[in-house]
């Protein structure tokens, strides 16, 4: 999506992200799966944002870094109780170096947000960068949608999601199947103006994920529909996985 970047994303969101999507996820299931992996040890989420996660994370005692691309995200979460404790870098998570000492125990991307990646080599280079992250036998822990069939062609989409007197709202996408990508937008409309929130993925199935991580020193070791064990089966719209790193 041309003028998009890493940060794009966070500083079209920020201002409505814990009111629009506050609950989108099984936040305490996260926070049990995660406490349990780390069993002590320190954690780094990638695309902390405004510490939807991480605040819980930490409040249970856990030890929470994060790194996030978005300085609007970040001072969400530095405004909020607690948030100010929270060690974050401002930087993407494909290539940041950030380190503590003996590694992280556990590294996790929640909500899709492996796919806010904008292609594969990024997103490569982030099994890559995590590999390098964590302390021996530590766990990277993905959650991610299980794409649709792939159409044959580009398709789009226009659905509202607000039309009353004073304001329309536009969900607009556009899948690129040749890309594993969608463009999107939500579009508010008001006698004010236009305000556009774009954000773009690039989505994989889970057998691809796999392959980025084994090419990373990771290795699948459980696979779940979501956060509370649920089986993962062919009819899973989302997946919860842990891959291990090699020893
Ligand atoms: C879908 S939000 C998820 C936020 C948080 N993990 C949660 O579950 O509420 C994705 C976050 O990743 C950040 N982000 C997207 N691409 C990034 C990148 N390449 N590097 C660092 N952060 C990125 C965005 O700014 C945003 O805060």
């Amino acid at each position: 999506m041309e003028g998009f970047d890493a940060s794009s994303y966070g500083e079209a969101f920020a201002d409505v992200y814990d009111e629009w999507y506050g609950d989108v996820s099984d936040v305490e299931g996260t926070v049990e799966t995660i406490a349990a992996l780390a069993a002590g040890a320190p954690v780094l989420e990638l695309g902390i944002g405004t510490g939807r996660l991480a605040l819980p994370l930490a409040r249970r005692g856990v030890e929470v870094h994060g790194i996030d691309a978005s300085r609007a995200m970040l001072e969400r979460l530095a405004a909020k109780a607690g948030g100010g404790a929270v060690p974050v870098v401002l930087g993407d998570f494909a290539e940041v170096a950030y380190e503590v000492a003996g590694g992280f125990g556990v590294v996790f991307a929640a909500y899709n947000t492996v796919f806010n990646l904008p292609s594969a080599a990024d997103q490569r280079r982030c099994f890559a960068n995590v590999a390098a992250r964590l302390r021996p036998g530590g766990a990277f822990v993905v959650e991610a949608f299980v794409p649709s069939p792939e159409p044959e062609a580009t398709t789009g989409s226009v659905t509202p999601s607000v039309v009353d007197a004073a304001r329309v709202v536009l969900h607009v996408t556009r899948r690129h199947p040749r890309t594993q990508t969608v463009d999107g937008s939500i579009v508010s409309i008001t006698e004010d103006g236009i305000r556009l929130r774009p954000w773009h993925i690039r989505y994989a199935r889970p057998a691809e994920l796999d392959a980025m991580a084994g090419a990373a020193g990771l290795d699948l070791e459980r696979r779940s529909a979501g956060w509370r064990g649920e089986p993962f089966t062919s009819d899973s719209s989302s997946h919860v996985s842990v891959y291990r790193l090699r020893r």
